[in-house]
């Protein structure tokens, strides 16, 4: 159906809707806040899929073990020995990244999170990129169908992704303990203990979780614990999209630090020992 002006007569341009001739009334830079988002995305999925597959500078100084790598449990992973606390059982292929068994469930953890999704349907989807800028597409069917009603594997996702927080937390606290000076504190462990503090922060602070802690409750008075639980969580849970943010940054340059040491571009701190 198209109106008199040959222009499709579903969505913003349906019956009953204002009659705008330009695209958006709205004159300031609308578009930054999309576009900053899509670049935000785009730089951490190009970087965190060049790391993942360049199976090279993932384990420095016999301890720090990048979280891009974590759990090493591909066969490659022998080549740094100290880097494999789980086993290593997935065969070693260029194809095949190291951490294999972690990173699609963090990826799908990510993408089905509800801030994520709102942050690309909006600056990617454009659905509707900004307030007052009418989206392209006619129709509007929000989740209720494939492939988007997949998005409830979300509460799924979130009970793999404390499971590798936990591995994550061991690899920091591992970390601590060089192979022959023993205890040792770097600058690198503190780089690695405020990454994983902030994945706590972002994993707790979940909709998911606060669902877990507190919800279909009918009275708080009877459940005190979970109550206090999911009052802390909501807390947290405020400031979800700032985690979502700030933890891409702290993946990356953690990600960074330990590949600069391992490469020996730079010498980590010693601090202590
Ligand atoms: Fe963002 Fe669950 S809602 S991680």
């Amino acid at each position: 159906m198209t109106t008199a002006r040959g222009v499709d007569a579903r969505g913003v341009h349906s019956p009953g809707r204002a009659a705008v001739g330009s695209g958006t009334l709205r004159a300031d830079r609308w578009w930054l806040a999309p576009a900053a988002t899509t670049a935000g995305l785009l730089a951490f999925l190009v970087y965190g899929g060049v790391r993942a597959f360049q199976q090279q500078y993932f384990f420095a100084d016999e301890r720090y073990l990048t979280p891009f790598y974590s759990p090493c449990v591909s066969l490659g992973c022998a080549s740094e020995p100290g880097a494999a606390h789980f086993g290593m059982f997935l065969p070693d292929s260029p194809l095949i990244p190291y951490a294999a068994l972690s990173l699609p469930f963090l990826l799908g953890f990510r993408l089905t999170c509800y801030y994520y999704r709102k942050a690309y349907y909006r600056s990617i989807w454009l659905s509707p990129p900004a307030c007052a800028v009418p989206e392209p597409h006619a129709t509007y069917t929000g989740e209720t169908r494939f492939p988007l009603v997949l998005q409830n594997v979300h509460r799924y996702f979130f009970y793999v992704a404390l499971l590798v927080s936990l591995i994550n937390t061991y690899d920091a606290v591992v970390a601590f303990r060089h192979p022959t000076d023993g205890f040792v504190v770097g600058v690198g462990n503190l780089v690695l203990l405020v990454n994983v503090a902030l994945l706590w922060c972002y994993t707790v602070s979940c909709h998911s979780c606060r669902h877990v802690m507190g919800g279909r409750l009918t009275h708080f008075s009877k459940h005190p614990v979970r109550y206090r639980l999911w009052t802390w969580v909501s807390a947290l849970n405020t400031r979800h999209m700032l985690f979502a943010w700030v933890t891409l940054g702290t993946l990356v340059l953690t990600d960074l630090y330990v590949a600069l040491v391992a490469a020996g571009t730079i010498t980590d701190l010693r601090l202590v020992g």
